[in-house]
């Protein structure tokens, strides 16, 4: 099968030209203008710009949390990035406290295998470490599983002590991985958390007044300190606060590996949303919390001067049903919120038309240095001779209200509602297959495969 997509702007981190692309079956094999070849199927792309697909480094698909499992099992999420022009993510497995890594692995891939519409591959929770957790950390790399998430906080659930976090990160060190951190600090926060709801504050706000941003300073700074002693790159998942920030830039003037993500929550939501009337603050419990409106214009400085690396969404949805587990004790609300389909349109809209950041740092941000930071480059996260023909078709002048109603991910609400964007994705490929086309998914739940990721170089 053979595809000739024509006349298209094509975006990369670094070009932006107008051209042609030719794909035979799952790869790009030509770029040019006027390319003379013949097609199987020709898309005409003038007027729209063309991305290397979107790579989506953190999402929780089908994950057990809090008494409920996220509402997105991994064909709705598939589908639902797709739309929103993703066509890879990198979720993560768990690995429960007295469990293997390997039975995480083959729990997680059960779960990928035959549903995923879109490429998948898996970061590694740790719970718990030991001699031969640490062996098997080895091995993980070896199949393509490159990164470990490791947590400060969620006491008695995820959270790891500084010893074990220091042991994970030294056999990362030498094994060709990356470190992944929650840098919240858990023992702080849960003591501020029980206080408050002695006190009779249970209310959904109480989540982000108990978290303080101080609290994700100090455990960034914690694991930056603990990862520069182990000399091994770590790259903090959901940075929230300019007191992180701070520390990563540090970190990053000093020369050492860090790297840091945030999220479109980061950058389009606030501390004011919790006020919001009655339950509904619980919409946005999440961890970490949203921060005061004006830390929103410190994340996007960071993104557009590379002290921020990556945008990616922590997707993680619960339908209201779930976050009113929480009715009473806003401690025992699901954490997560829903964003795998609206990344790209919301960081385009808020990002690139209002010259926060240009065309090309988009695409870095949300493809090729995720790509590069998690060993998926070049196969993925750029346009060229040899990568995956995953491509998107983007209308940057289509306008779009944000629905939960219309939008497709599995949830019944949606943190943006109403919201109107202009930048739309029109036509999705993932190796080379149409998957969204005029609105409508075309895929094939189960089509997505398990990427193996490259070791660090
Ligand atoms: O609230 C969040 N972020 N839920 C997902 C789990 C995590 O810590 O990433
Ligand atoms: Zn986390
Ligand atoms: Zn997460």
């Amino acid at each position: 099968m053979s595809i000739l997509i024509t006349g298209g702007r094509i975006i990369t981190a670094t070009d932006d030209y107008v051209g042609d692309i030719f794909i035979e079956d799952d790869r790009i094999t030509a770029i040019g203008t006027a390319l003379p070849m013949t097609a199987d199927r020709t898309i005409d792309a003038r007027g729209k710009l063309v991305f290397p697909g979107g790579i989506d480094v953190h999402t929780h698909l089908d994950m057990p949390f809090g008494g409920s499992t996220s509402a997105d099992d991994f064909e709705t999420g598939t589908i639902a990035a797709a739309f929103g022009g993703t066509t890879s993510i990198v979720d993560f497995a768990i690995q429960y406290r007295g469990q293997t890594l390997h039975h995480a692995w083959e729990t997680w891939m059960k779960k990928a295998e035959g549903t995923a519409a879109i490429d998948y591959g898996f970061h590694m929770i740790m719970t718990e470490l030991n001699d031969q957790v640490e062996l098997e950390m080895d091995a993980l790399v070896r199949q393509g599983v490159t990164s470990f998430k490791l947590f400060m906080a969620y006491p008695g659930v995820f959270m790891l002590d500084d010893a074990s976090i220091f042991k994970a990160m030294l056999r990362t060190g030498k094994n060709g991985g990356t470190i992944c951190m929650h840098a919240e600090n858990g023992g702080v926060i849960d003591v501020l958390v029980q206080r408050a709801l002695a006190e009779g504050k249970t209310a959904p706000k109480y989540h982000a007044l108990t978290r303080p941003a101080r609290a994700e300073g100090e455990a960034t700074h914690r694991a930056i300190a603990l990862a520069e002693m182990a000399d091994v790159p770590v790259y903090i998942v959901h940075l929230s606060s300019a007191e992180a920030l701070e520390m990563v830039t540090e970190a990053r003037d000093r020369g050492l590996p860090a790297f840091a993500e945030t999220c479109p929550q980061y950058l389009f939501l606030s501390y004011d949303n919790y006020e919001e009337p009655g339950f509904e603050g619980a919409k946005y419990v999440m961890s970490p919390p949203l921060r005061q409106r004006e830390t929103q214009n410190r994340l996007w400085r960071g993104l557009a001067g590379n002290d921020l690396q990556a945008i990616a969404t922590d997707h993680c949805p619960f339908c209201m049903k779930e976050k009113h587990l929480g009715d009473g004790d806003f401690s025992k609300i699901p954490n997560g919120a829903p964003g795998i389909e609206t990344r790209m349109s919301l960081v385009y809209d808020g990002g690139v038309r209002t010259g926060k950041i240009s065309l090309n740092r988009f695409v870095e941000l949300t493809s090729t240095s995720p790509a590069k930071i998690f060993g998926l480059f070049p196969r993925k996260g750029t346009i060229a001779p040899g990568s995956d023909a995953d491509l998107v078709i983007f209308d940057p002048e289509k306008k779009m209200t944000l629905r939960a109603k219309t939008l497709h991910m599995n949830v019944d609400y949606n943190p943006y509602e109403g919201r109107e964007v202009t930048g739309v994705t029109e036509t999705v490929l993932s190796r080379g297959r149409i998957i969204i086309e005029g609105g409508t998914f075309v895929g094939r739940a189960g089509a997505g495969s398990f990427i193996t990721r490259s070791e660090r170089k």
